[in-house]
């Protein structure tokens, strides 16, 4: 089995830094496909924290490649930081150990400046502020600026310049002015000096490892509900987060891919604006937001926090294809007399099953909730499924039977070590 691709099935933040970083063990290349510098993904060994947010999260395996696909979106000069900080912590030892796609497409200022006038007015949909929505436009419109253009001067700045003459009479009707295309494509052009000797063809480099046999692990970023065609549009992010992304943002063809797992918290998230319908608006929501320590790894906002939502879930096991579930944080359900669970919704007083396909219609649902028996112990020394509490353990099952796929691991706290294996990755 050497593809395999991991996703969020949420809205985001479902503990993928940690599960990739688990399955790195057995990877020897770990690749983003999509998404941005608006991911956080936290590893944390031995009480040491990395939030990776566009260099893959195998990176602290050491003899791991990471790629960054041609279907992300980058900020040279986040990833110029992120590769020293690395760095400074002896990771990518080798510039052979990170290579960026000279596809993939770059974030520059006007980008974030667009994106942060359009967020101070009235439909904002609470974004990370890092130009994502504003580079895939450029991109969907054929003039944006790619990795491989960070190396032919008189290129970019013509783009550049276009950028800036197409977006000034709407940067200044919002009452700012242009920013300089000399500060940009100076600046654009110092990091790619830094990052030349990263870039190169990511589709070929990845052709060949699979076709030499390596584990390549793809990293899926967000989750599926912020999926620009399947989520809850149009409170999503601006790319395809889904499995299938996976193809479309390495050039890897689908028929490489051998397994999807698919991550969910034992509880629901969400950041940003957008329905939620299981939300807990409420003392029991902060709850969990402090138990689970709800706070964004990118962004610093705190987390809408709720129960698990069944239908929204087998939504994101249909459009991924799920052949494994991944349960984080179920350690953070201690200590609840109740634990529920939506596995259906009402609306307009009709029981339906499934997540409807209009955000306006998702805002209306009302949960209808199945209750399990709590637990009250610590689960976080449990390394295998007989180790954790019966109703604990139950909660679980119950999980993934009511969504249709088996677990193929359970964590139960943030360090790399508090997690249980049920079945290994890559047959290994
Ligand atoms: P990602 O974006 O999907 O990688 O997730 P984030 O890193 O943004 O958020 C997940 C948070 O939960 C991080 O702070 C992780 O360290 C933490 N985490 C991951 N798995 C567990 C777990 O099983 N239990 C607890 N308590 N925390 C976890
Ligand atoms: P990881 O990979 C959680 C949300 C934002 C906003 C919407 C659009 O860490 O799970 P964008 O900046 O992408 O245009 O924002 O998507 N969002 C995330 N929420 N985790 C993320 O990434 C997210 N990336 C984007 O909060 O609602
Ligand atoms: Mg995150």
């Amino acid at each position: 089995m050497p593809a395999l691709v991991v996703i969020g099935a949420q809205w985001g933040d479902e503990g993928k830094g940690k599960v990739v970083d688990l399955f790195s063990e057995h990877a020897d290349v770990v690749v983003r496909y999509a998404g941005g510098a608006n991911a956080g993904h936290t590893l944390v060994i031995d009480g040491q924290k990395l939030v990776t947010h566009l260099v893959p999260s195998g990176v602290l395996h050491k003899g791991t490649i990471c790629v960054i696909g041609d279907g992300t979106v980058i900020d040279p000069h986040t990833l110029v930081d992120e590769i020293a900080e690395c760095r400074s912590r002896g990771l990518l030892p080798e510039n052979s150990h990170l290579v960026v796609g000279h596809r993939a497409h770059v974030i520059l200022p006007y980008h974030k400046q667009i994106e942060a006038l359009r967020e101070k007015q009235a439909n904002a949909i609470g974004t990370t502020l890092r130009g994502i929505g504003p580079a895939y436009e450029a991109k969907a419109a054929r003039r944006g600026v790619r990795v491989g253009d960070l190396l032919r001067p008189d290129r970019l700045r013509t783009i550049v310049q276009q950028n800036i003459d197409a977006l000034a009479p709407v940067v200044e009707h919002m009452g700012e002015a242009s920013l300089s295309v000399d500060t940009i494509v100076s600046e654009a052009l110092a990091a790619g000096e830094k990052l030349a000797p990263h870039i190169g063809d990511a589709s070929v480099f990845l052709a060949e490892a699979l076709g030499a046999g390596k584990n390549v692990l793809f990293e899926g970023a967000q989750g599926a509900l912020l999926d620009v065609d399947h989520g809850t549009y149009p409170y999503v992010t601006s790319s395809s987060t889904i499995a299938g992304g996976a193809c479309t943002g390495t050039g890897v063809g689908p028929t490489s891919i051998d397994d999807v797992i698919g991550i969910t918290k034992a509880y629901t998230t969400r950041v940003g604006a957008g329905p939620f319908p299981t939300e807990l608006d409420d003392a029991e929501g902060e709850a969990l937001r402090q138990a689970g320590d709800e706070f964004g790894a990118t962004t610093g906002r705190p987390r809408r926090c709720g129960w698990l939502d069944i239908p929204a879930l087998r939504h994101a096991a249909r459009i991924n294809g799920l052949g494994g579930l991944a349960i984080t944080k179920l350690d953070v359900l201690r200590g609840l007399p109740q634990v529920r669970v939506c596995v259906a919704y009402e609306l307009d007083g009709k029981r339906i099953e499934s997540l409807p396909m209009d955000a306006e219609d998702v805002g209306r649902l009302v949960p209808v909730y199945e209750s399990l028996p709590g637990w009250e112990e610590d689960l976080s020394g449990a390394r295998s499924i007989d180790d954790l509490p019966v109703n604990a353990r139950a909660y679980a099952e119950r999980v993934a039977q009511l969504v249709g796929v088996d677990i193929v691991l359970v964590s139960v706290g943030p360090d790399r070590a508090e997690s249980i294996h049920i079945k290994p990755p890559f047959g290994g």
